[in-house]
Formats: structure tokens, sequence, C-alpha cells
């Protein structure tokens, strides 16, 4: 392990001691471990115990897969300024995670999903991160505003992806960057337009989970 990963590896095991600290562990991480919890996404992308969003495959190429997401679709957003890869993810994860956990105008906890979105944010020199909102959220108005003022709601609106994946391990930001790098270069070689800008890295596994472990990077197509 390259030192990097290191770094990240006690970054997440941070992250998993807090966590279990905490009291009792939440069902919202018992979820995210992949322990109970019924809701499941379509058959679509990795399937793992929570609740992904709804999407569909439009074509599984050789290196790729082309899906589409839905237009009501609602995240939970933080932006996490000059900051690395490994603090970005550890604060951002922990601003939306305290979100969900009930840091909310009505105490509300919201059950955990995945994946956990990160994505550059170069003008700001730092990352976004992002959960998905469960799909029983119908619009921005059913859910209580976070105790977090770094922390928004955000609709993609609903998009056309490229999807790369998935692979395991914990990957660091260099790992994404070079997984970015395949997938664009299989769009190049088919001639597909894509926005640079919309790439996320999109992990299924709960920081606790060591094996099996499943992340994909995304990009949305730009209709030529
Ligand atoms: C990021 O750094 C720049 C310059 O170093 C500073 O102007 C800006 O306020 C910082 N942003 C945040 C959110 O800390």
């Amino acid at each position: 392990m390259g030192s990097r990963e290191v770094m990240l590896v006690v970054v997440l095991a941070c992250v998993a001691l807090t966590l279990v600290e905490s009291t009792a562990v939440p069902e919202s991480v018992l979820r995210l471990f992949g322990v109970g919890g019924d809701v499941r996404g379509e058959a679509c992308g990795p399937q793992v115990d929570i609740e992904t969003p709804a999407c569909q495959v439009v074509e599984s190429r050789g290196k790729y897969e082309l899906r589409k997401y839905m237009d009501t679709e609602i995240w939970a957003e933080t932006l996490v300024a000059n900051s690395s890869y490994e603090g970005a993810a550890f604060t951002g994860f922990y601003r939306c995670f305290n979100f969900i956990s009930g840091k909310n105008s009505k105490n509300m906890k919201i059950e955990m999903t995945g994946p956990v979105h990160i994505s550059p944010a170069p003008d700001a020199k730092g990352y976004k991160v992002a959960f998905f909102v469960p799909s029983r959220f119908k619009t921005v108005n059913d859910l209580p505003t976070p105790t977090d003022p770094n922390v928004h709601f955000y609709q993609p609106g609903g998009a056309l992806k490229a999807v790369i994946g998935p692979f395991g391990g914990f990957p660091t930001d260099k790992d994404y960057e070079a997984k970015f790098a395949e997938l664009k270069k299989a769009l190049d070689k088919d001639s597909l337009k894509y926005d640079e800008s919309t790439v996320v890295y999109a992990g299924y596994s709960s920081p606790f989970q060591f094996r099996g472990r499943q992340q994909e990077v995304h990009v949305n197509i730009v209709p030529l």
C-alpha cells in the first residue's frame, strides 16, 4: 500500500471507530453494513442491501455501461473546499451522515442509501460529497432542512451516464482518475461525447466493509 492508501484506510477507520463509539449503532449504519433493510433499487448497477437510484441499462459495452437515471432524483450534497480527496471524503461523508442521522429541522432519521457520490470541484480546489435521498421523498418539500448550512439538496434532473466498474479495494483519487481516464479513452474510441465536469466517483460499500467492495466512475453523456 502507498502512503495515500494508508492515509485513506486510517481516515476510514476513524469514521468506523467514531460511529461504533456513539452509543447504539444506528439502523442506517446497519443498513450500510448490509444488515437488515429490504429496500432495493431496480436491478441496475451494483445490487446492495440499501436503496440505490433507479436506473435502466441502455446498453452494455465492453469497458462500460450506458445507464439512464431518472429525473426525480434528489441528493443531499455538500462542498468541501480547499481540501484533499481524503479530507473531503471524510468531512463530506460526516456532514451528509449527520443530516440523515437527525441533524435536521425535524430531527428525522433518514435511511442510508448508496452509492455515496464524490465529485471533484476544481474551482473550489476540493470535492463535493452527496448522498442519494430515498425515493420515498418525492419532492424537496417533503424533506427536513439540514441543520448544517453546508448541506443542501441537489436535483440532477436525470442523465444518460457512462459507467465503468464496479471495481474493488479502497480507491484513492489517483485510482479514480485512472479509471476515469480508461472510461474517457473507451468513450472517445466510440465517438461518444461526455461532460467531464460531471464525473462522479460512486462508492457502494460502507467504510466498514473490507471485502467485496464496489466502486464505479460515472460521467454524463452529452447528446450529439
Ligand atoms: C479556499 O482558499 C481560498 C484561497 O486560498 C480562499 O479565498 C477561500 O475563502 C477558501 N475557501 C473556503 C471555503 O475555505
